[in-house]
């Protein structure tokens, strides 16, 4: 087993998921030896402290990545698509929080406790699912390997951390004025989120989806490796800072009791069953806040869909942590444990093959 310390570059440090990588690693007996910081040329030579601890931000160049052994990217597509490539031939192994590789055929996309398995083919990139993904493909993994999946809805309440930094600062901004009886500014988004819903994730697609909710659609399919699985998402924006919570409508193959599936998923590592409406007790973004878990409640019969086969359950989890940044820590300590860390050719094992984009039926995306 691979237990050398290992150097370990944060791409994106600034941000707030980089921040919380940093933490989530401070946090974990991952083997840290060095820890490099990299975010753009705007923020080199500043320094961030995480627990009491002072670090010095690079600028993020093909160069910095010289005997990184894991570059954890969390500053965008754009970024991700110039220098993963980059970090890869110079024989890092890659864990990406963007878009840009997701449905790569030949990149893997892994959920820690899904398809941990898939990682074992890398050849140097790794996606890490987007954050609404990321929380639901657990849940619909239990009820896929006990009863079948038929088809899947879901209607996300995101974050505004979702968004990063300048989303949360513009909330304040909108709250402030609010407060003060003045204007309301949106730069970020395209109309104040403050006492707001918006329906609108990302760019909207030609099929009236947006890429947030396409996302969930393809990702889902390509993690739970289902690609005709029929699943339909609405993805909205409400002014919460973190957390994200769902809605979701499941249609089984076979009959099951929300009991039944109350168990199915307290079994699933890093899943836990909150569920007591007579105590009022259910997921809440603000108490999912800060933690690692996926919380599942609201677990009722859908009486919509015949012989037992639909379930209703509401399903809450940090974005910034599991959504992101404890999902490429667990990814990383997974590559450690098994000693994957190297490129699949180094190890002389078969490259990974996904299903291919087409097939998943995503057509416009
Ligand atoms: N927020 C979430 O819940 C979430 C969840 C899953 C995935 N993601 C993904 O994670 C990524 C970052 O999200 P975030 O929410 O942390 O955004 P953020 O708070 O806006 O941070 C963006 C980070 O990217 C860096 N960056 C920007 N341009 C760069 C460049 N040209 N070269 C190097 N670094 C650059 C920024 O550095 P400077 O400070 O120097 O500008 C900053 O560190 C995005 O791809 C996002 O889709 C986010």
């Amino acid at each position: 087993m691979n237990r050398r310390p290992l150097t370990v570059a944060v791409v994106g440090a600034t941000g707030v998921v980089g921040r919380t990588m940093i933490q989530v690693l401070n946090e974990r007996e991952f083997p840290l030896g060095e820890l490099r910081l990299l975010a753009s040329g705007r923020s080199a030579g500043r320094t961030v402290s995480i627990d009491g601890q002072t670090h010095e931000i690079q600028e993020s160049s093909a160069a910095a990545f010289d005997r990184v052994d894991i570059a954890l990217f969390s500053a965008g597509a754009d970024v991700s698509r110039e220098l993963a490539p980059a970090a890869a031939a110079r024989g890092a192994t890659v864990i990406d929080n963007s878009s840009a590789w997701r449905m790569d055929t030949d990149i893997p996309l892994v959920v820690s406790q899904v398809n941990p398995g898939d990682l074992e083919g890398h050849e140097g990139i790794i996606a890490n699912p987007n954050c609404s993904t990321m929380q639901l493909a657990p849940i619909l993994m239990a009820l896929r390997d006990a009863v079948g999946l038929e088809r899947v809805v879901v209607d996300t309440y995101q974050s505004v951390s979702g968004t990063g930094a300048d989303a949360l600062a513009e909330l304040e901004g909108q709250l402030r004025a609010h407060v003060a009886g003045e204007p309301k500014q949106a730069s970020v988004y395209p109309h104040p989120i403050a006492f707001n819903a918006l329906p609108e994730i990302d760019v909207f697609l030609p099929n009236g989806y947006t890429k947030e909710e396409w996302k969930v659609v393809t990702e889902n399919r390509k993690i739970l490796d289902l690609p005709d699985l029929r699943i339909s998402c609405t993805a909205v924006r409400i002014p919460v800072h973190v957390s994200h919570s769902e809605a979701v409508h499941v249609e089984t193959r076979e009959p099951i009791t929300p009991e039944r599936a109350r168990e199915l998923f307290a079994r699933v590592p890093g899943v836990v069953v909150q569920d007591d409406p007579a105590a009022h007790r259910y997921p809440l973004a603000s108490e999912a806040a800060g933690r690692d878990e996926i919380f599942v409640g609201r677990i009722r019969r859908d009486p919509s869909i015949a012989d037992d086969r639909g379930l209703a359950l509401w399903v809450v989890s940090d974005n910034l942590r599991k959504g992101a940044a404890t999902n490429a820590v667990e990814l990383a300590e997974i590559l450690v444990a098994r000693d994957w860390v190297a490129h699949a050719s180094t190890r002389g094992v078969p490259r990974y093959r996904g299903p291919v984009p087409e097939s998943a039926g995503g057509g416009t995306a």
